[in-house]
This record gives structure tokens, C-alpha cells and sequence, in this order.
């Protein structure tokens, strides 16, 4: 009985490790085998729409059990309604397909990093303009996730006195920084693909950096807080967007009148 209970709390436990897209997914083909079952059972025939709402009701019910954030639960409830509503549409495959395509190269292993692409904006860009080192200092500046390389090629424009570094593991957002520093000849950049935690990119050690920025997800911050004080030189500046790491307060709080209203939070290593 006791193996049992074990053998339950480790699958449970296995569960909960699961990245939140793949353990909304398994809902979802739970909520289906359940909804197929009771219909079965009961010898009903609901119509498809019908039938894909109560797959919808019965995922999100389960989500909330689960305890996934609040905004999966719409997105639940939603899924299998929008997808019978898409099949009568009688779209072409290949648009589904192009679609998923696109999302691909773009967002990557989102799923798995919960780190979505989306922008700083100029106004952070220029707040950073004001912790790089003084003049004549020969610095090094690296973007943990440099998306489309806008904060390297602004901070390299204004400051070209330094060296930029950034590290993107989405292929889209990647080739496109490399064309734009590429297309406007920037000597002083330079963006590698790959992921921030690969210890075998040279890029990615920390200690060679005067200055670390990273504009990512609550999610990693604990994770990139450790690499940062095993890595990073006394006196360097670790500069993280929006996003705080938990139980360690910023030396400096810089707030940006943008309209994601965006907090820039710096520790002094
Ligand atoms: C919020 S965007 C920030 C983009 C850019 N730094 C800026 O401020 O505009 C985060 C970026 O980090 C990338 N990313 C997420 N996890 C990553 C990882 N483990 N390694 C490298 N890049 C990552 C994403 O693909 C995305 O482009």
C-alpha cells in the first residue's frame, strides 16, 4: 500500500516538473478521453461544438486543480472549441503549417524556457546607456537573450567605446540581429545562437563582463542569479528588466516612464 502511495507521489511529483505547455496538454487529452467516455457511457451523441466545450470546461477544471497560472485557464477552456470552430472553417493544412512554422523560428523552446520574445523598449535602452563604465575603460557588455539585438546595436551607437556581446537561442530573432549588425557595421557586436546556460559557449561566461543585462521571465531569475554570483567580477553590475530574483533586493531601483511602465533593478556584484 505504502509503494503505492510512494509510487503516486513520484508520478505526481514528475508531473509538476513537466514544462506547463506540455502538462496543459496532457489536460487536454485527459479532458477528451473523460468527455468520449461519459458519451459513450451514456449512449449520447452531442454535437462537436458541444462536445468540445465540455472538453473545455472539464481542461480547465483540471488546470486550475493542478494549479497552473490563471491566464492557462481561458486558454483551456478555449482550445478544443477554437479547433472544431477552425476544421468548419475548411482552411487549407498548409496555412496551419506555415503558421506553425513561423511560430517556430520565432519563439523556439518557449515552451520549455518560458521565456517569450518580446521588446525593451528606447527608453530602457537609453536608461542603460547611463550604467555602462566611463570613457576609456575598454568595457564589456553582454543582453542574456538578445532577441533582435536592438539593445546591442542602440548601446553600440552610443557608446562605441565598448564591446557588445549577446546570446539568442530563437533562429529568427538570432539571424535577424546578425543582419542588422552585419547590414550596419557594427565591428564592436557580436551575437552567438545558442542558450544561455550552454557552458561550452565562451560567450556565456559572465566573468568577462563589466556590465550583465537580461530582460527574460520571473522563471529563470533564480537560476541566472546563481550563475551571475559564481561567475561575475566584484564590482560588475548585473542588470535584470522587469523581472526581480526572488528574495535578493536591488542595491538601485530605475523606473522607465515607457508604457510597459518597465523597472530596470541593478545589483552591484
Ligand atoms: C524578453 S526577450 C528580450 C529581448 C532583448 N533582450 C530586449 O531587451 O529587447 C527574451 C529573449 O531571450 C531569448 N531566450 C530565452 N531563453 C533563452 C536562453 N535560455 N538562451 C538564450 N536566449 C534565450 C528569447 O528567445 C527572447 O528572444
Amino acid at each position: 500500500m505504502k509503494s503505492k502511495q510512494r509510487l503516486y507521489a513520484n508520478l505526481l511529483a514528475l508531473f509538476k516538473k513537466l514544462p506547463p505547455s506540455v502538462i496543459a496538454l496532457l489536460l487536454q487529452f485527459a479532458a477528451f478521453a473523460l468527455t468520449l467516455l461519459s458519451a459513450r457511457l451514456s449512449g449520447l451523441q452531442p454535437h462537436p461544438l458541444v462536445f468540445a466545450l465540455l472538453c473545455g470546461l472539464l481542461a480547465m477544471t483540471f488546470s486550475r486543480l493542478v494549479g497552473l497560472a490563471g491566464w492557462w485557464l481561458p486558454i483551456q477552456l478555449l482550445f478544443a472549441p477554437a479547433l472544431v470552430l477552425a476544421l468548419a472553417l475548411d482552411i487549407p493544412p498548409n496555412f496551419f503549417l506555415a503558421a506553425f512554422l513561423i511560430l517556430l523560428v520565432v519563439y523556439w523552446s518557449t515552451f520549455r524556457t518560458q521565456v517569450p520574445l518580446y521588446l525593451s523598449s528606447h527608453k530602457v535602452w537609453r536608461a542603460l546607456e547611463g550604467f555602462l563604465p566611463q570613457p576609456g575603460t575598454n568595457f564589456r557588455f553582454i543582453d542574456l537573450g538578445s532577441g533582435l539585438g536592438g539593445v546591442l546595436t542602440h548601446l553600440a551607437d552610443a557608446r562605441p567605446d565598448g564591446q557588445y556581446a549577446g546570446v539568442e537561442s530563437a533562429p529568427l530573432p538570432f539571424l535577424w540581429s546578425c543582419l542588422r549588425i552585419k547590414l550596419g557595421g557594427y565591428r564592436n557586436c557580436n551575437v552567438q545562437w545558442g542558450s544561455i546556460w550552454d557552458d561550452s559557449l565562451g560567450i556565456c561566461d559572465l566573468a568577462q563582463y563589466d556590465v550583465v543585462f537580461a530582460y527574460l521571465s520571473p522563471v529563470p531569475m533564480e537560476r541566472l542569479w546563481r550563475k551571475a554570483r559564481a561567475e561575475m567580477r566584484p564590482g560588475t553590475l548585473f542588470i535584470s528588466s522587469t523581472f526581480t530574483v526572488p528574495d535578493q533586493a536591488p542595491q538601485q531601483k530605475i523606473q522607465v516612464n515607457d508604457l510597459h511602465r518597465s523597472t530596470l533593478l541593478i545589483w552591484r556584484m
